[in-house]
């Protein structure tokens, strides 16, 4: 009963309020207001049901749907943890704390597709011994995915051995098109192999990297099989878009939203042709409604994860997935979640 008056108290400071603010004062507004929103209250949202949980990487999540990476506030992450989300995942951290680039570091976009946004965040970060005190309280509701950018080996292998005994699944972040240098790393494939051999060594933790769309030649040609071989457990497809944008500070930023889910879902259906059940997959980019993620789970995804639908659909969405995702499963007759991709693979053509 609650969940209608929710959404509908959303849209309105949505389309009311954050549309007309200056989208960093948006961004602080909507912060504010979920940290101050307490804890019992959003846990209406939540979902419970055994037929959403999956596997990924040899992990449980309650859920398919996982929050993308964006922040690092460990009330903010506390607070998704009972958003009906199966997992959470932290802003990339790096080794030393950074202020991210001068705002304007993101803007609104609008596209025939819908709504979403092109950000040079340039990773705001509290660095790996601010973000260590921080996580020391944050209870592990949901299986917490960590992910990390450095710009040397060293430097993943020191976040990731820094790290891991917070994380359930550690994110190698290979893929951000804001910093120069994690961007370049998806431009040297050599190098990229020589980084997961090394992370790989470093943890016994789950290890998923996240890929760029912007290196299909790549991520196929080296990245893949040097994944593959070095023993990662999962790819999450994927980033951001890097587009020119000269509203922003930098000029250049990252495409999010709904412009970038029917790349996604290409790649998906490619990728576990590929792979076969070897790898975990995780879907991000421009999920915004139970109808994306459901394509996705059928087009061979473990889990799909969004950010940007979390600002422009609001905080029950991973919950509205979850519901109709149940549904899809009594229609179908299906046990679980994990099933959608046979159901949808061994159907007869119409
Ligand atoms: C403001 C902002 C900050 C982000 N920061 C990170 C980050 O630190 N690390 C990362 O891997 N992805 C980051 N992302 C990318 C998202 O996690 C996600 O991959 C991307 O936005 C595509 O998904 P979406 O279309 O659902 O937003 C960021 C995105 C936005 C909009």
């Amino acid at each position: 009963m609650l969940l209608p008056v929710v959404e509908r108290v959303y849209r309105l400071l949505h389309d009311r309020l954050f549309l007309r603010l200056p989208e960093a004062r948006a961004v602080r507004l909507g912060q504010i207001l979920l940290r101050a929103t307490p804890v019992p209250f959003l846990q209406i949202v939540d979902v419970d049901d055994p037929r959403l949980a999956v596997t990924l990487a040899g992990v449980r999540l309650p859920s398919p749907v996982i929050l993308s990476s964006m922040y690092y506030d460990p009330r903010i992450l506390r607070r998704a943890m009972v958003l009906g989300f199966g997992a959470v995942t932290t802003k990339s951290i790096t080794v030393s704390a950074r202020p991210g680039h001068p705002e304007p570091n993101l803007v609104r976009l609008s596209t025939p597709e819908g709504r979403g946004f092109v950000n040079c965040n340039g990773f705001q970060n509290p660095g790996l011994p601010g973000f260590r005190t921080a996580l020391q309280n944050l209870p592990r509701l949901r299986p917490l995915i960590v992910s990390v950018a450095g710009e040397s080996p060293d430097e993943y292998v020191r976040l990731v051995e820094g790290l891991e005994a917070y994380a359930d699944l550690v994110e190698i972040n290979i893929s951000s098109p804001n910093t120069r240098l994690v961007y370049e790393l998806s431009a040297a494939p050599e190098r990229v192999r020589a980084l997961l051999g090394a992370v790989r060594r470093a943890t016994t933790k789950p290890l998923i990297v996240k890929l760029s769309p912007d290196f299909p030649d790549q991520n196929h040609g080296a990245i893949l099989p040097a994944l593959l071989d070095t023993g990662i457990d999962a790819v999450n497809f994927g980033n951001t878009r890097r587009v020119a944008e000269p509203r922003l500070s930098q000029g250049v930023g990252g495409v999010s939203g709904p412009a970038l889910f029917p790349g996604v879902l290409a790649e998906i259906r490619a990728l576990r042709q590929t792979v076969g059940p070897k790898l975990g997959l995780i879907a991000t980019g421009g999920i915004d409604s139970s109808e994306k993620a459901l394509a996705a789970l059928e087009a061979g995804a473990d889990a799909v994860a969004y950010f940007s639908a979390f600002v422009t659909r609001g905080p029950t969405l991973a919950r509205r997935i979850g519901d109709a995702l149940v549904e899809t499963l009594d229609r179908r007759r299906l046990q679980g979640v994990a099933d959608l991709h046979a159901w949808a693979t061994e159907r007869p053509a119409v």
